[in-house]
């Protein structure tokens, strides 16, 4: 059977990330298809220690923690889901720990004008981005979206990436709230209660985008 590994790189549980995740999911169930969910930071990892011996050994020289486990998950899957929080630009630091740790999926190669990025394994996945901002606007996850799509290009030429990004997203289980929660949240917060519908809606179409996404990618694999 096919298989999702997701990431659920929030340390809220029932956070905004966890509801576009879950959305997704239940989109991906529609079809069968094995999904696991895993979270970084529950997850016990190292952090890379720029050894490099990976270029060599094509796997990553650190033994004693659950990367060897993870890593295979990885590889194995034919989706892997990357869904977080926002965080100063970035995605939380233990997915970006974890992040860290696919230097040894590849072998780097330094030549004069560049580096030479050669995957051990063929990789030929779709990768998801869900990504939960504070901000109105989507620029603050710029640096989280030009880091997958080098990750997804440098780990073979036919990944595929998708990406959604769900702004206006400040506080924890904002995109399920209904508008008249929201009206009432935006008062508290000293925004125009006129927003209140207009993000109702967005916030529905956000998590029917989710869904759409994890029931399109779910068929097709
Ligand atoms: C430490 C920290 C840093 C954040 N940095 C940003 C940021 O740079 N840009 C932004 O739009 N939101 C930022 N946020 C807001 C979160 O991304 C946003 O509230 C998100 O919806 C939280 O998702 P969650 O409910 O799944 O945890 C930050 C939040 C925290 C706690």
């Amino acid at each position: 059977m096919k298989k999702i590994v997701a990431f659920n790189g929030s340390p809220r549980p029932a956070g905004n990330t966890s509801h576009l995740l879950s959305k997704f999911i239940e989109g991906a169930n529609e079809n069968q298809i094995e999904i696991e969910v895993l979270h970084p930071q529950r997850l016990n990892l190292e952090y890379c220690t720029g050894c490099l011996r990976c270029n060599v050994l094509r796997r990553c020289s650190i033994r004693d923690d659950d990367w060897a486990e993870v890593s295979s998950k990885i590889v194995n899957a034919d989706v892997l889901v990357f869904a977080a929080p926002v965080y100063f630009h970035h995605v939380p630091a233990p997915m970006k720990a974890m992040l860290d740790r696919f230097r040894s999926f590849i072998n780097v190669q330094i030549t004069e004008t560049g580096l030479i990025h050669t995957p051990w394994h063929t990789w030929n996945k779709d990768f998801v981005l869900i990504l939960s901002l504070g901000s109105s606007d989507a620029v603050d996850a710029d640096p989280v979206i030009e880091l997958f799509r080098y990750m997804t290009s440098i780990l073979g030429e036919n990944n595929r990436l998708h990406i959604i990004t769900a702004t206006r997203l400040a506080v924890v289980k904002q995109v399920i709230k209904t508008e008249e929660e929201l009206r009432e949240l935006y008062q508290k917060m000293r925004l125009s209660p006129q927003l209140a519908p207009v993000d109702f809606l967005r916030n529905q179409e956000l998590l029917e985008a989710c869904r759409e996404l994890g029931a399109k990618i779910a068929r097709r694999i």
